[in-house]
């Protein structure tokens, strides 16, 4: 256990898609759920990116409005970011696929705080699509990271309750080298 790591993520709670596309309600999101198993392997701190901005709790909605916002460019600030981010050198950073994007308030996050020198390993979920090139989006916003872009980790968003080993196995892997 380290005490210099921080898992940041974003993640969404509501209306979801599962298996075979259908809309299902959860109370924890998928990336949040893939977060905590990364913490309580490698210990240290677990923070949320919550967005400044309300997004819609209908999913059919949700997909548009994040599609705008990637169309317009728009910056979404988070309500906080880490206190003392400097102290942390090793980020594990998750993030669900957005239109195979990184959803804005991670693109704006990535913007707002200093990744300068800190290693960054990502991980995704998604419903099929995959990581794509999302962990090379994380490296050229971070200035100056050491982004872990071949090693990162993408996940099936509907299975990520049963993929705790999976996700622990790799985040301790990543500790170790
Ligand atoms: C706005 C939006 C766009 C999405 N676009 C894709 C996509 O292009 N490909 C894909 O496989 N899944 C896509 N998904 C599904 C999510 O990536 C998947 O459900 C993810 O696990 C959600 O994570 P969360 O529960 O942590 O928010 C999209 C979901 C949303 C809300």
């Amino acid at each position: 256990m380290a005490d210099n790591v921080i898992t940041i993520y974003f993640s969404m709670r509501g209306q979801t898609i599962g298996p075979g596309m259908r809309i299902v309600e959860q109370e924890k999101g998928n990336t949040q759920v893939a977060a905590e198993f990364v913490q309580a392997a490698v210990g240290g701190e677990l923070f949320e990116i919550v967005p400044d901005k309300a997004y819609p709790t209908d999913h059919m909605k949700l997909i548009d409005v994040a599609k705008q916002e990637q169309q317009r460019g728009e910056r979404v600030h988070a309500k906080a970011v880490p206190a003392d981010f400097a102290a942390f050198d090793t980020v594990f950073l998750g993030f669900p696929n957005w239109w195979a994007r990184l959803p804005m308030p991670v693109v704006t996050f990535l913007e707002d705080v200093d990744l300068g020198g800190k290693r960054v390993l990502c991980f995704a979920t998604s419903e099929g699509s995959g990581i794509g090139r999302m962990a090379q989006e994380v490296a050229d916003i971070a200035e100056g990271a050491d982004v872990d872009v071949d090693g990162a980790l993408s996940l099936t968003g509907s299975r990520v309750g049963r993929s705790k080993k999976q996700i622990q196995r790799w985040a301790m892997s990543k500790m170790a080298s």
